[in-house]
């Protein structure tokens, strides 16, 4: 039994990091496991322009406790209006590496979100001239279909067409958290890839809703059923290099979150590394999470990767109730019960 394993430093491909107090209390978590990460724009108001995002970086850095080693990659959120040479200039000048696609409506601070693609189909084809990864939420916000559909019908009604009309645009399916998302992913090209969370790979439903409704595990895309996260299983540990780690680490205040309109997100940042350990120890993969946490991505995105090694140990690794960190109280994934590894 392998007990001990060495991998070169991650990065996180999308991370809600906040902003203000609550970005204080979570960046050094983010920080301390990763590299870089992809952070999303989704703050309120929207990070839609390249001196937003210039403006969100700084404050990220100054957040970060000293001696960290970690570098945000930034993210233009797009809406109905962005100007497509706007999102370029800003991808020249080395401050937007990517642009995040909200459905309007769709999650967490999406209102501002793209109502209809054909909004902004000038950008998508610029996007795919200059090479800039376009980030999708992949679900529809139809009041008629069943929110576990949600990301099945997009595939169908939105990507299907999308990647027909612009075959060589670089796009990530964030967070994908089902088989139809696996099989798209998987018959498109190189240019097609995903991020999958730890949480919809350890989490089905059931861990929603079986003996009282655990808000703590709500997130969106909503966890989808046990066949579900099996594909996603098989799509993360199967060596293929159009999926790579993405957290979604989502953190919101407790009564945010345990409230009768609860908010969708997990915080999973603290022992992120360690629950993709896990899922890549129990499918006997773990020779393939170098590749997962730390080549996949960076090669996604053509950018170097790291240097510096990471090890993990197997060892009990008890997970609190809850962290305070910066005056919050937050409960991170994997509350009250323990990890098998841990990060040395
Ligand atoms: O669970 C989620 N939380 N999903 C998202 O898409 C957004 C995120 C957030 O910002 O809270
Ligand atoms: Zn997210």
């Amino acid at each position: 039994m392998t007990d001990t394993i060495t991998i070169r430093r991650p990065d996180d491909w999308h991370v809600h990091l906040r902003d203000g107090a609550m970005l204080q209390a979570v960046a050094a978590f983010t920080a301390k496991q990763f590299g870089r990460a992809i952070v999303m724009p989704n703050l309120s108001p929207p990070v839609t322009s390249a001196a937003d995002a210039a403006a969100y970086r700084d404050r990220i850095m100054a957040a970060l406790p000293t001696g960290s080693d970690f570098t945000p990659l930034m993210t233009c959120y797009l809406t109905d209006d962005t100007d497509s040479d706007d999102i370029a200039a800003g991808h020249a000048a080395g401050i937007f590496t990517a642009a995040k696609l909200y459905p309007a409506n769709a999650t967490t601070n999406s209102a501002h979100g793209v109502t209809d693609v054909a909004h902004i189909m000038p950008v998508l084809e610029r996007m795919q001239q200059i090479g800039m990864p376009l980030l999708v939420h992949g679900e529809v916000t139809d009041g008629d279909i069943d929110i576990f559909d949600r990301e099945a019908v997009f595939i169908e009604r939105i990507l299907e067409k999308l990647i027909a009309k612009l075959p060589d645009l670089k796009l990530v399916f964030e967070h994908i958290t089902t088989e139809q998302a696996v099989r798209f992913v998987d018959s498109a090209g190189p240019n097609v890839a995903a991020t999958i969370t730890p949480h919809h790979l350890l989490i089905n439903r059931n861990a929603m809703l079986v003996g009282g409704i655990r808000p703590h595990a709500y997130c969106l895309p909503v966890a989808k059923r046990e066949l579900h996260r099996l594909a996603l299983r098989k799509a993360a540990t199967s060596g293929s290099p159009k999926y790579f780690l993405g957290t979604d680490s989502a953190p919101h205040e407790i009564h945010a979150k345990e409230s009768a309109c609860g908010c969708a997100g997990i915080f999973n940042a603290p022992y992120a590394l360690e629950s993709y350990a896990a899922v890549f120890d129990e499918e006997g993969a773990l020779d393939r999470l170098e590749g997962f946490a730390s080549l996949h991505g960076p090669k996604f995105y053509g950018l170097p990767v790291n240097e510096a090694t990471v090890r993990l140990e197997r060892r009990e690794n008890p997970v609190p109730d809850d962290i305070q960190s910066g005056g919050f109280k937050l409960v991170p994934f994997h509350a009250g019960s323990a990890l098998e590894w841990q990060i040395l």
